[in-house]
């Protein structure tokens, strides 16, 4: 905009006062000027930069027609925000965008995208094939409630490359992760996707730790993508939420399933992930610098045994990551040697001073969490995927890199080895 109108208190020109046309983005414009103002409807909002909170369970009508309508379809009032909420949608139309989707349905965690996603696509009867280094609680879903409605589920390895001989007339879904968040290894998606495909099978995936700034699914031949939106979206550890996103087709039933899930986003919360969505940019490269220099630093270490980080060119996926993904987040794992006794493991995670022992990541702040010492069923993958038990899963936040390895080089100089 000319300031130079606004400071002469001269009438704006009038392309400039209808300020909605302002925002309505070419698709060749870059993702990070589409992330601050694809869809902003200002003159909506009274001029206001940033969108409101329609903080209400409701909205109400004018009159009987305006309600019937509504109720039809016929008209795109807002009815209640368990289906819609005009700040819900702002967000749902900014991911949308971002993963190359025809519409997005935010929900209320990682959980609640991942559960509706399954429950859309699997029924009594059929069968899903899902890749053995998936969020635990994914698989306790699958296992428990889904086994318990009658949908069988088989996993297969992440090196495995060929799932064909493992599908089943009845599969219905092929579930994904690339990386999974503990062994890191990375899935060939076309490939995988393909092969599902041609024999009828929906593909899902969770991309919440590429982020859809660094890996675009549906561009890869994947049919629905899940986030939790609870790691580098929200990215201040101050919020829980998830998103599904998908082409057309595979929308009405995604919806249905959140909505009866109760599973949508409250208003509150998609305010939060929308601000934090402006800095997405920002904050991924920083996390990625910061990410990759801890890792490069730990590879060099000589109480470290292995740094499993797809961006480092020492990884065995690492030419495949490159091929999917445009950038590094900042979740990776460490192996280090065995230690002398297994005190020295606490006293290795006590001494660290700016990294917490946290489960969670994607946020601001730097957290570790000793594999080794969580649950039964986390111990069970960390085997099967061949991972040692001095296994330690890092999310490097924001700050300087420096003292994040002045850090960990204080502590690891009190850790001996065998
Ligand atoms: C890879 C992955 N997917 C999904 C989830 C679930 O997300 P939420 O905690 O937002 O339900 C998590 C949570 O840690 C996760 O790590």
């Amino acid at each position: 905009m000319d300031i130079g109108y606004w400071v002469l208190g001269l009438p704006m020109p009038v392309h400039y006062s209808i300020l909605n046309i302002q925002y309505q983005l070419s698709g060749t414009m870059h993702t990070t000027t589409r992330i601050l103002h694809e869809n902003d409807d200002r003159e909506m909002q009274l001029g206001s930069v940033n969108p409101p909170i329609y903080h209400s369970s409701l909205f109400t009508f004018p009159n009987m027609q305006e309600f019937l309508d509504a109720q039809a379809g016929t008209s795109s009032r807002y009815i209640y925000s368990r289906h819609r909420n005009p700040t819900v949608e702002a967000l749902e139309q900014k991911i949308a965008m971002l993963e190359g989707g025809d519409g997005c349905i935010a929900t209320a965690s990682g959980m609640g995208a991942i559960t509706a996603a399954l429950l859309a696509t699997l029924k009594s009867g059929d069968h899903a094939l899902v890749v053995d280094s998936c969020y635990g609680p994914t698989r306790a879903f699958l296992d428990g409630i889904m086994a318990g409605l009658g949908v069988t589920t088989i996993y297969f390895h992440p090196e495995q490359r060929d799932i064909s001989g493992m599908l089943r007339a009845n599969t219905r879904a092929l579930y994904l992760e690339s990386p999974g968040s503990l062994s890191f290894h990375i899935l060939d998606v076309p490939e995988l996707s393909r092969q599902a495909r041609e024999a009828g099978v929906t593909v899902i995936i969770d991309n919440s730790w590429a982020t859809p700034l660094y890996q675009q699914p549906l561009s890869l031949g994947v049919d629905i993508v899940v986030h939790t939106g609870t790691k580098y979206l929200g990215g201040h550890s101050d919020l829980l939420m998830g998103a599904i996103i998908s082409r057309e087709d595979w929308l009405p039933p995604l919806r249905q399933a959140a909505e009866l899930l109760g599973a949508t986003l409250g208003p509150a919360e998609a305010y939060l992930a929308l601000r934090s969505l402006r800095t997405l940019p920002l904050r991924m490269a920083q996390h990625q610098g910061n990410g990759l220099a801890v890792a490069a630093w730990l590879s060099d270490h000589p109480k470290v045994r292995r740094v499993l980080h797809p961006g480092l060119p020492t990884f065995p996926g690492h030419e495949l990551a490159r091929q999917q993904f445009s950038g590094w987040s900042s979740l990776f794992a460490v192996e280090l040697l065995p230690p002398v006794s297994p005190e020295q493991r606490h006293g290795f995670v006590d001494a660290l001073q700016i990294f917490s022992i946290g489960v969670s990541w994607g946020g601001y702040e730097s957290l570790l969490i000793p594999l080794h010492a969580t649950t039964p069923a986390v111990m069970a993958q960390r085997q099967r995927l061949g991972l040692n038990s001095d296994h330690y899963r890092l999310s490097i936040g924001l700050e300087d890199p420096a003292d994040l390895i002045d850090d960990l080089s204080q502590a690891l100089a009190r850790y001996e080895i065998a």
